[in-house]
């Protein structure tokens, strides 16, 4: 069998993005025959970015409901909160301790915040948490520990899957004596959708406050989301540049091929912007909309969520402990009495 996993930051509300790059995809692989899937909320990495509870809780109960909205089956997927699997974090400091300190040196997101800090004139450093330091060794834990072999994934989060596979192979090398220990990771993306825009063009993302929600806010949230995508000035009857167009990108992600090319020919012919909003709106609601009931029925039962996701643990926490108690014998600790 093939191992399939992915998660999702609990620290906002799950956008068109987050579905087309990460949930639609690791869905349908999910329902391939011989594939056993590992979703989660990572919760974990929530605290990186953000320090208000009652924000990450809001979040972790749209994701888990956006989730199974979308169609997860948590019978055939073992979908859980990464807090609740103690053994990741225990697994972190393992790879910590094999991780060059210099290949966290260019993570993304660590970079990110210290370029700004020096173009702001500030110490690099300043606000940087050893959290945001060590993300991708966190990040790394939660691929490794369940010995995935395709994780799907937006293109923001390439780097973090091949910083795990160079953690992976460190580890092998230092204690593997031969053995593949811990897997390979690869990340999944697809080439066209692996990097959704946002409402200014800019990728779609939580920290950008450009995002469309997906379900949140109702139908009548997604029109009012989509008119404030930003188009050029041109007017009713003048023709447009379809490949100049962001909203043509969030067109394609939900699309077939025909209509991808009728869309482009209207807009050329002239098609107005407020008419090509009105068919986007329609074309999303066509496919989330079916969704949307089961979404609010969850989101009025967190307990049943919950339920989900304590089942959920305990089937993951049964394939961790065996593979954590290897390891800790590789490394040269005693097991957990
Ligand atoms: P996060 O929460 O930022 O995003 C969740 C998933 O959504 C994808 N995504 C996008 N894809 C296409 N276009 C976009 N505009 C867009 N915005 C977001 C992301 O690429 C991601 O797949 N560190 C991860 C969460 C994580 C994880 C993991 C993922 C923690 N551990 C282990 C995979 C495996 C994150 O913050 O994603």
């Amino acid at each position: 069998t093939e191992r399939v996993l992915t998660g999702i930051t609990t620290t906002g509300t799950p956008h068109l993005g987050n579905y087309v790059g990460a949930i639609r995809p690791s869905i349908e692989a999910s329902r391939a025959e011989g594939v056993e899937s590992f979703f989660f909320l990572a919760d974990f990495h929530a605290l990186i970015k953000c320090d208000d509870p009652a924000r990450i809780e809001r979040s972790r109960l749209e994701i888990a409901a956006t989730w199974l909205a979308a169609g997860l089956d948590p019978e055939r997927v073992t979908f859980y909160r990464q807090s609740d699997i103690p053994e990741i974090t225990e697994l972190t400091w393992l790879l910590t301790c094999v991780t060059a300190k210099g290949q966290m040196n260019r993570a993304h997101a660590y970079k990110a915040a210290t370029d700004a800090n020096v173009a702001a004139g500030e110490d690099p450093d300043a606000g940087v948490t050893m959290g945001l330091y060590c993300y991708p060794i966190l990040m790394a834990a939660d691929i490794l520990m369940f010995k995935a072999h395709r994780v799907p994934v937006g293109r923001d989060q390439v780097q973090h899957i091949e910083m795990a596979r160079d953690v992976a192979q460190r580890f092998n090398h230092l204690y593997g004596q031969g053995r593949e220990l811990l897997v390979l990771p690869q990340a999944q993306i697809d080439e066209e959708l692996a990097t959704l825009p946002g409402l200014d063009g800019r990728k779609m993302s939580k920290s950008y406050d450009n995002t469309i929600p997906l379900f949140e806010g109702g139908a009548r949230g997604l029109k009012e989301a989509v008119a404030r995508i930003v188009t050029d000035s041109r007017l009713p009857g003048e023709p447009k540049d379809p490949d100049a167009s962001h909203l043509v990108t969030i067109w394609d992600a939900f699309a077939t091929p025909p209509q991808r090319q009728q869309f482009r020919a209207d807009l050329r012919a002239g098609l107005a912007w407020g008419e090509a909003k009105q068919r986007l709106v329609d074309l999303i609601e066509a496919h989330i909309g079916p969704m949307r009931p089961r979404y609010e029925e969850l989101m009025a039962h967190p307990e049943r969520i919950e339920e989900i996701l304590q089942e959920g643990a305990r089937k993951a926490r049964a394939v961790a402990r065996p593979l954590l108690a290897e390891l800790r014998e590789a490394v040269g600790l005693r097991p957990l009495k």
